[in-house]
């Protein structure tokens, strides 16, 4: 009973982690009316935002990286109370952008004091395009063991081994994960579509049930239950229905083992102090959710046995490797990246009528019959309405690399000297918010990232770790699921709208839906 209890009560916590992330992202299209290159010297061009306004470095002032660590001990704490609690991520950055004048600059990151004692809080923030995009240039930084900063969840949440996503392309080991993801990919990529499809019928039965009976369904549970559901199929091969156990709750499952790895770096909004004192002070021990990953680990070893075995032969992975590496990208990247983008995509079109006209419009009379990976190509509102959603709630908002060695960095208007072994930390909110790029940042603009100019922009939407105009490959650490994730994206919206004239809700619950007449 007590067991069954405390798994309750953690399942409560990831949802409210996965509201709270996405709830900031919210908030923050809602606050930032202005726009943040205002703290920019006055003699830059600021107006009209074009792509050709980026200065070129030999133009530019050296710079000294403005900002500070603090003392030692108390410069972290004070900034992690700031990033928790007094500030939140969003106006932490923002207000030392605006205080030092400067898109670049030091400040720390959480987690801190007292017991994480070998993690370094000390970072270079990047928060305009041109800065950020360092972080995909693998000659400069070094993303071994950055994923969410200097802090690393202890390997035996994943098996007692480091899994590929920890791993810097310098690392053998790096290429044969990748390459393996990149395969399971390409190998699943004739069920996708129809897969996607059938499990999102379900979704919507379920969802069009519940809104019949009350005024309101709130749709993050069944949403996680079609993501784990859907996952298992096409990445690993096993069909949830040969096991009760894990098709009930193996979504549950992966959100209490998420959650226990996360919780050092993420805000759940509790009562402060408490959150500060007894969520944030020290990283939580794996052998809580071992449980939970152990059922899903025999779950995929039995049922996924074809896709693990390529794995082996194919690319050269002990069966534990291809496992825990499987499970890390089905359970952190796959049901955690789309857990959270998702419900902001559905937030976004729900809430706009005038738009789902058109959306409904071209879902209807192009694509064909059947929707396919190739439908959405003749979609573009659609797909830029992905875009959009990305651009505004990037759902992986920090990313960190390592400098390799001493190194300039540009910024739009400065240079500024870093040194090896630096923390350059960039946080995607703002950086999809830089104004010398994108033409009134703040505004969701649907139609933003349609036409030629559109297209252009596609070199500047960084949510998967790189340009959505580049590819991931075995030398770089862009997602490997760039594409199937904004295609999943685009025939989720054309689905919805060919299955409904309209819909009305928000990120977390939806009040109506009006069936196709
Ligand atoms: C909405 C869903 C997703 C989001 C938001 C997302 C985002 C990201 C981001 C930001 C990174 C880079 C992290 C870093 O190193 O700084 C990444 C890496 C990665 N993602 Fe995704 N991802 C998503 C879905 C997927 C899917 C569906 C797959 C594959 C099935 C996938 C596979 C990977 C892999 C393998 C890496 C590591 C790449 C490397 O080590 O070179 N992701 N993802």
């Amino acid at each position: 009973m007590r067991k069954q209890k405390q798994t309750n009560d953690n399942h409560k916590y990831l949802i409210i982690i996965i509201i709270n992330i996405f709830n900031s992202s919210f908030l923050l299209i809602i606050t930032s009316k202005q726009n943040y290159h205002h703290c920019l010297p006055f003699t830059m061009s600021l107006s009209p935002p074009s792509l050709v306004t980026a200065a070129i470095a030999a133009d530019l002032p050296i710079r000294q990286i403005p900002g500070s660590y603090g003392f030692p001990l108390l410069g972290p704490l004070s900034d992690r109370l700031d990033y928790f609690w007094f500030q939140k991520p969003e106006s932490f950055f923002k207000n030392r952008m605006e205080k030092y004048k400067s898109t670049v600059f030091r400040t720390n990151v959480p987690p801190s004091f007292p017991f994480f004692v070998n993690v370094n809080p000390n970072v270079i923030a990047v928060l305009d395009v041109k800065s950020f995009s360092h972080l995909f240039d693998i000659d400069l930084v070094d993303k071994k063991d950055v994923l969410v900063g200097d802090f690393v969840p202890d390997v035996s949440f994943t098996g007692n081994m480091r899994v590929g996503v920890y791993q810097d392309p310098s690392e053998p080991q790096h290429s044969k994960v990748k390459g393996y993801i990149i395969d399971i990919l390409k190998r699943s990529s004739g069920i996708w579509a129809s897969e996607l499809v059938s499990n999102l019928d379900v979704f919507w039965d379920n969802i069009e049930s519940t809104v019949s009976k009350s005024s309101s369904a709130s749709y993050l549970f069944p949403l996680q239950q079609f993501l784990f559901t859907f996952l298992c199929k096409v990445l690993a091969g096993a069909d949830t229905s040969r096991d009760p156990k894990i098709a009930e709750s193996g979504h549950a499952m992966l959100d209490r083992w998420l959650a226990l790895q996360l919780l050092p770096i993420t805000s759940i909004g509790i009562l402060q102090p408490l959150e500060e004192i007894f969520l944030h002070s020290f990283a939580y021990p794996s052998f809580l959710v071992s449980g939970d990953y152990n059922n899903i680990y025999n779950f995929v070893k039995q049922q996924g046995k074809d896709t693990i075995n390529r794995g082996e032969m194919g690319f050269g992975l002990t069966q534990e490797e291809a496992i825990h590496n499987l499970l890390f990208v089905l359970g952190f990247n796959s049901f955690g990246g789309f857990t959270i983008f998702l419900p902001s995509l559905i937030d976004a079109v729900a809430k706009d009528s005038a738009l789902q006209e058109k959306l409904k419009k071209e879902a209807r009379e192009n694509g064909g019959s059947t929707l396919t990976f190739d439908s959405v190509k003749e979609m573009p509102l659609v797909q830029s309405v992905v875009y959009e959603t990305l651009r505004m709630n990037p759902p992986v908002p920090l990313q960190f690399g390592r400098a390799r060695k001493d190194f300039r960095l540009t910024s739009h208007d400065s240079v500024y000297d870093v040194k090896k072994g630096e923390l350059l930390c960039g946080f995607q909110k703002l950086v999809m918010r830089d104004s010398l790029i994108f033409d009134e940042p703040d505004l969701f603009k649907p139609d933003r990232f349609t036409k030629e100019k559109g297209a252009q922009l596609l070199d500047y939407l960084y949510w998967s770790n790189g340009p959505q105009s580049g590819s991931p490959t075995l030398s770089n650490k862009q997602c490997a699921g760039k594409d199937v994730v904004t295609l999943t994206a685009a025939l989720l919206v054309a689905h919805l709208f060919r299955r409904y004239d309209s819909i009305t809700g928000d990120g977390s619950s939806i009040t109506a839906l009006q069936k196709s007449k």
